[in-house]
């Protein structure tokens, strides 16, 4: 038999559309499911902007365009990405994409040889770990430990994974799937040792506004960090346009046009009538993103209060993202599960209640105790957040 390249075996994916296909069979066979797994937006996209990619179509913006963008977008994209870090950037630094998760392996593309080591945060985005290794580097994860008000990286570990092999670190504030966000300090340590040792950073900014309290800041704006960022930055969350494909980096110019040259030689361009949206996404009418995130609030408020009332269940209450990710230990054990999976299982054919675990999320550390599962509350309505989470509830405490 003909062989395939060997380096499919160092692939990994988003396991996350596994759990949507158990969910989708197990609602196939009539069953009630309540779908707390994907991080999809049940809300349309806003209709200024479908009206503007309409008329895109229709006055012709259908054929190639140049690689890293149009010029209007990549303006816009400079200037709203700027204004809202404190940070001045030309157009030439942005660099279009068919949404935010191609800068991830563009970015490794562009700072590291095979061999080399990128530390990332682990539970995390499992694209990190899985485009490293394709792209035959070191995955070295850090963690994160439970605090009072969430989650904080853990910067010992940080610090100790640094080797003189290591090209680059990834940095996720406003986690997905934790939904942790770093102190001012913790932002601060991060960059240092970026300084420090001469590191690269992908600041992955996906849930920049996707926030309900207080203000985000970016890594980039620090002292020293512009020249070394590469900000990774979606219209995907903000706006509902997951299926746009519409984002982009915000990169050095040296980094930036090789990034524009991986475009060339991977699609061409962006979908050329889609960024025409985008301009009008980050000019016109701002409302529709308000409305999404008062919406977004209720939800995350109404799913808080009904999983701390779980016994053996607990989660602090995040600031930002559209995710929760509950300590459930006590309550697998009142339950008599030592597996996640099988609790998740468990789960879904006893509440219809469908979630990812800390298992989707990159691969377990050791010394690794406590269990938990990731609720993603950007796809259900609040009626049905407080059914499925009720029925979760009588469940566990059966
Ligand atoms: C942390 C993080 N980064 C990047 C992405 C990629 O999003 P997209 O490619 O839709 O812009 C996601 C999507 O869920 C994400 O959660």
């Amino acid at each position: 038999m003909q062989k395939l390249a060997n380096r499919l075996e160092r692939l990994g994916t988003e396991t996350a559309f596994s759990v949507a296909q158990a969910a989708a069979a197990w609602k196939a066979k009539g069953n009630r499911v309540y779908p707390f797994h994907l991080g999809d937006i049940n809300i349309p996209m806003a209709p200024h902007i479908v009206e503007a990619m309409n008329r895109a179509i229709a006055d012709g913006y259908t054929g190639y365009c140049p690689g890293p963008g149009i010029p209007q977008l990549r303006e816009a994209l400079a200037e709203d990405i700027g204004a809202r870090r404190g940070m001045e950037f030309s157009p030439d630094n942005v660099v279009v994409m068919t949404g935010g998760k191609p800068v991830i392996t563009k970015f490794l593309q562009a700072v590291m040889d095979p061999g080399q080591e990128v530390i990332y945060p682990n539970p995390g985005f499992p694209i990190y770990e899985s485009q490293i290794e394709y792209l035959g580097g070191t995955a070295v994860p850090y963690r994160y430990v439970p605090t009072e008000s969430g989650f904080a990286i853990d910067l010992d570990q940080v610090r100790a994974s640094i080797t003189p092999n290591t090209t680059a670190i990834i940095y996720n504030d406003l986690q997905n799937p934790i939904s942790a966000e770093s102190t001012a300090a913790e932002r601060e340590a991060i960059a240092q040792l970026a300084i420090e040792h001469d590191l690269w950073v992908l600041s992955d900014e996906a849930y920049f506004e996707t926030r309900y309290e207080g203000v985000s800041s970016s890594i980039a704006a620090l002292p020293g960090m512009a020249e070394r960022t590469v900000i990774l930055y979606t219209f995907s969350k903000k706006f509902a346009m997951t299926g746009s494909r519409l984002g982009c980096a915000v990169a050095p110019l040296e980094i930036a046009q090789i990034m524009s040259k991986l475009n060339t030689n991977d699609e061409s361009c962006t979908t050329h009538y889609v960024q025409w949206a985008g301009i009008e996404a980050l000019r016109g009418p701002q409302e529709p993103v308000q409305q999404m995130l008062d919406v977004l609030k209720e939800r995350r408020d109404v799913a808080c209060e009904i999983v701390n009332s779980i016994p053996g269940v607990h989660v602090a209450v995040p600031q930002s993202t559209f995710y929760l990710f509950p300590d459930v230990t006590e309550a697998m054990e009142r339950k008599g599960f030592t597996t996640v999976g099988e609790f998740a299982t468990a789960a879904l054919e006893n509440t219809g209640v469908s979630f990812c675990t800390r298992e989707h999320f990159g691969r377990r550390l050791p010394g690794e105790e406590r269990q938990y599962i990731r609720l993603a509350y950007s796809g259900i309505e609040t009626a049905d957040i407080r059914e499925g989470l009720g029925r979760l509830r009588e469940w566990i405490e059966a």
